[in-house]
């Protein structure tokens, strides 16, 4: 039966588009409200919390059969409900990797959005997938990967994993799953225990090794490890280096790594979405080499190159194996309403390289914004992150109540409050967790916790440009202080028994 609503009514001519007057009032309250947002982020605390009772109260409602008006509802959206949750930008956000977005990249994402840009054929979104190529090709030189290197823009580092291990799998294994063996620290970003799940493995096909003190792949053991596999009739087939760890910001040794997989013919790939940034700069130069004999590689734009989520990026030595995995031919049906649209001449169907037909223009983002401010700005900008975390390592060792736990790597350090009374393991790791939630409700920073050899420590990531050393020195200043009340709190009770 019909519900009593006006579904059955035909469409009224205009009813989903609004006048000109409306769009521009609405479209220049949101840039106002854009613009309001970038520049006062740091007078808010990184993060807004709620809770979902709170959040149903202010957002559930029913399905609304009437529409309303469109100003209202973006600047209720801006004032109410999207700033809930961490605002990555704020400066004193050290949390997770706090990416801060750029506004030529809001921009863009707004014309692609308005444009309906589409670069999956070269006949449905020329003008697009030239973009997305010069875009794939400028992030090449930025990293220093020879010609031919390419790939394509995707949601992030999680399907860039996915989609490097899926051309490995169809380039080594020729549909024969079967004692095939992939290779990884116990460190490596949990994105790819889901793709190797997500590819057809059991989990016991993936052989997540315990890292060396250092929290990087231990080639020593990876290679004994690989010679005991071969030697049970396995089928070793790829290594995935972290550049970058998100724990620690550890870099597994990737000339060694890729020694051992040239000897023993295996795929390398190396998760670079935090840390492949860094070889843009001077001081990074020297992972050029490593990249280069790499035959994938995942980076994340929307972590170190400053992009709006969504913006990440896989990369191949050979591109064309993305092709042999993805191309449509290969998936035929009977779809000869894709015909019109196979690509002709020196045109590229960007579809063919990876699991989207219909995707989004992601590479704008980063075009616009290496058009704007230069990639010199880029470079100066990813130094200061490392800087700034070299800055709070030597704040940290000097300060007496504070522990280096590891030193900084890409933007990235952990230490711990050292008990003022000794304390066992437990008490120690419970510490850390109570300075991290008291920095947090304090409000003027954000400081979470990670895990080191099996310790509770603090962590830093230090890559927003915005951050300052006053930055540093004031979130310093805040956990010292959550340490000393959290002690003095738990120490009170047994002093008055
Ligand atoms: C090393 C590493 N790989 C992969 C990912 C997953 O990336 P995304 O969240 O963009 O899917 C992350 C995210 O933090 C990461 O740090």
């Amino acid at each position: 039966m019909t519900p009593p609503d006006a579904s059955g009514a035909p469409y009224r001519k205009g009813e989903l588009a609004l006048p000109v007057d409306v769009m521009r009032a609405a479209g220049h309250r949101a840039v106002d409200l854009i613009v309001e947002r970038l520049h006062t982020v740091a007078q808010h605390p990184p993060h807004a919390v709620t809770d979902p009772a709170n959040l149903a109260g202010l957002i559930g409602e029913p399905l609304p059969e009437e529409g309303g008006d469109l100003t209202e509802l973006i600047e209720w959206l801006s004032r109410e409900i999207l700033p809930l949750g961490i605002r990555f930008d704020h400066p004193r956000c050290l949390a997770f990797v706090p990416t801060t977005g750029n506004y030529p990249a809001t921009l863009a994402d707004l014309l692609t959005s308005a444009h309906l840009s589409v670069p999956g054929a070269w006949f449905v979104g020329a003008g697009p997938t030239g973009i997305e190529l010069a875009t794939l090709s400028w992030l090449c030189d930025l990293l220093g990967l020879p010609a031919g290197w390419g790939g394509l823009f995707v949601s992030g580092g999680s399907v860039a994993n996915i989609t490097a291990l899926a051309a490995a799998r169809d380039h080594h294994l020729d549909g024969d799953l079967t004692g095939a063996r992939l290779y990884c620290s116990t460190q490596a970003h949990p994105s790819i225990a889901r793709a190797v799940h997500l590819l057809g493995f059991g989990r016991d096909q993936l052989v997540a090794l315990p890292p060396d003190s250092g929290n990087r792949l231990d080639p020593h053991r990876l290679a004994r490890r690989i010679d005991r596999d071969l030697a049970e009739g396995q089928r070793p087939f790829a290594v995935i280096g972290t550049l970058g760890t998100t724990s620690t910001g550890a870099l597994d040794p990737l000339p060694e790594l890729a020694g051992l997989c040239r000897d023993h013919g295996l795929w390398l790939h190396v998760d670079g979405a935090h840390g492949a940034a860094y070889a843009a700069t001077e001081r990074g130069r020297p992972l050029r080499a490593s990249l280069q004999r790499a035959d994938s590689l995942t980076v994340d734009p929307h972590k170190w190159l400053f992009q709006p989520y969504e913006a990440g990026c896989v990369l191949l030595r050979d591109p064309a194996l993305l092709k042999n995995t993805f191309r449509m031919d290969r998936h035929f049906l009977d779809t000869g309403y894709l015909h019109p649209a196979q690509p002709r001449g020196g045109q590229i169907n960007l579809d063919d390289y990876g699991p989207q037909q219909s995707r989004g223009l992601r590479a704008l983002k980063l075009w616009l914004s290496l058009k704007t401010f230069g990639a010199a700005a880029f470079r100066r900008a990813i130094d200061h992150g490392v800087d700034l975390a070299e800055y709070a390592a030597a704040r940290i060792a000097a300060h007496p109540c504070l522990r280096l736990e590891t030193p900084p790597s890409l933007g990235i350090l952990t230490f711990t409050c050292r008990p003022v009374t000794a304390l066992d393991a437990a008490s120690t790791d419970e510490l850390q967790r109570a300075v991290s939630h008291g920095v947090c409700a304090d409000g003027r920073a954000m400081v979470l916790t990670t895990r080191v050899h099996g310790r509770v420590v603090l962590r830093l990531c230090t890559i927003n440009p915005a951050s300052t050393r006053p930055d540093i020195d004031t979130t310093l200043d805040l956990v010292v202080d959550a340490a000393r009340k959290h002690q003095d709190g738990t120490r009170a009770p047994r002093g008055q028994d």
